[in-house]
């Protein structure tokens, strides 16, 4: 069948809105929402045998895989590693009995994730692979399939793929928390239960819209932009980063919230934007006062937050958005979309071919 537009511009407009409904239907395939429990494709190995994890993926897709490292540690409580899927073979990775290789693509035949896979299976790893393209390689020679449903994914740089990695990654966090013995009945219901909100939360989050459209040409003008965030912020700075490169064409760095003061404050200026994704939580005090560094070097301050997080700290900054205000467990799905509204206005106004980036593919089947 032949995809279109509909009332889009762009297929990546399309893909941003349509994500309250396949991360929807995602976690259908997941999550049983009168029982409030997770329940995962047939397991081919012991769940609660697992002693580790190592991720591997590329681009956006690595990126979910980061915001992953914090549910699955704090929800399971074994060490979870992660690197991007063209480095993994060059480390010379240690293989131990009952260590779990977790894959993420969109695609399923990125070459690099792909030979990672086969090195890991090799080494005697147990291969779970979270993949859109249900017919793909990877989805093959994976011994446990965690499929997302986006739906074919026409945008070059990736958004509603990203959104249902997540959803699939928090429901797999759950159920290795579960196996291992760490989540309890009662804490698995309150979890799922977050996880049925997301798709409303998304929804609201796409009203973000009109504001983000009304900043897209002052910092189309800008030659470099940093996003900051701590925690699983941190992996959506990064993301927002990659976004906003690919599809304008402006540098754009993400950082971990701490660590700017150990290098990049050093390019702040007047002409340096920086956009602070800063949910309130636990992690929102130690955020603004990094974000309070910048503005007292003269830096224009974007700041993303709650109502409650804006009405605190929003004073002072050049902008600010406003996103729902959500559980910190799911903040990452819910900022995921004014981050990729952001990436996409300001590269509307720069004029780029916003499907189709300029030397970017959709799929990378070369090492
Ligand atoms: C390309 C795309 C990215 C994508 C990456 C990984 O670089 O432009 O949007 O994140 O490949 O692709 P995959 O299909 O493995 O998720």
């Amino acid at each position: 069948a032949v995809i279109e537009k509909g009332n889009h511009r762009h297929f990546m407009e399309k893909e941003i809105y349509e994500q309250p409904i396949v991360v929807a239907q995602t976690l259908g395939a997941y999550v049983d929402p009168l029982a409030e429990t997770i329940s995962l494709p047939p397991l081919p190995f012991d769940l609660a045998g697992v002693k580790r994890v190592q991720i591997v993926a590329c681009g956006t897709a690595l990126l979910a895989g980061q915001v992953a490292t914090y549910w699955l540690e704090s929800l399971a409580r074994i060490p979870v590693q992660i690197e991007n899927a063209s480095e993994f073979r060059y480390r010379d990775p240690v293989y131990e009995p009952g260590g779990l290789a977790l894959f993420i693509s969109q695609s399923g035949e990125t070459a690099d994730t792909l030979a990672a896979l086969r090195h890991a299976k090799a080494g005697g790893q147990h291969i779970a692979a979270v993949v859109n393209v249900a017919s793909s390689t990877m989805a093959r020679e994976a011994d446990l399939l965690l499929p997302t449903h986006a739906g074919p994914e026409i945008g070059v740089a990736s958004t509603k793929a990203f959104t249902c990695q997540l959803a699939v990654l928090a429901a797999f966090a759950i159920a290795l928390g579960k196996a291992k013995g760490r989540v309890t009945p009662v804490e698995e219901a309150r979890l799922v239960h977050l996880l049925t909100e997301i798709p409303a939360a998304m929804n609201e989050a796409l009203k973000t819209e009109e504001s983000i459209h009304a900043l897209a040409l002052p910092l189309s003008k800008a030659r470099d932009i940093l996003y900051i965030g701590r925690g699983p912020d941190y992996p959506m700075a990064l993301e927002g980063a990659l976004k906003l490169k690919e599809i304008s064409y402006i540098h754009a760095e993400g950082y971990a919230a701490g660590e700017l003061k150990h290098g990049p404050i050093a390019l702040i200026d007047e002409n340096v934007p920086v956009i602070v994704i800063a949910p309130s939580g636990p992690r929102f005090e130690k955020t603004v006062s990094n974000m309070q560094e910048v503005m007292a070097r003269g830096g224009l301050v974007y700041l993303l937050s709650d109502a409650a997080g804006l009405a605190e700290h929003g004073a002072g900054t050049a902008a600010t958005i406003e996103m729902p205000s959500v559980d910190p467990f799911i903040s990452p799905l819910i900022t995921a979309i004014p981050v990729q509204l952001l990436a996409y206005h300001v590269a509307l106004a720069k004029g780029t071919d916003v499907d189709q980036p300029r030397n970017l593919a959709k799929s990378v089947t070369v090492e």
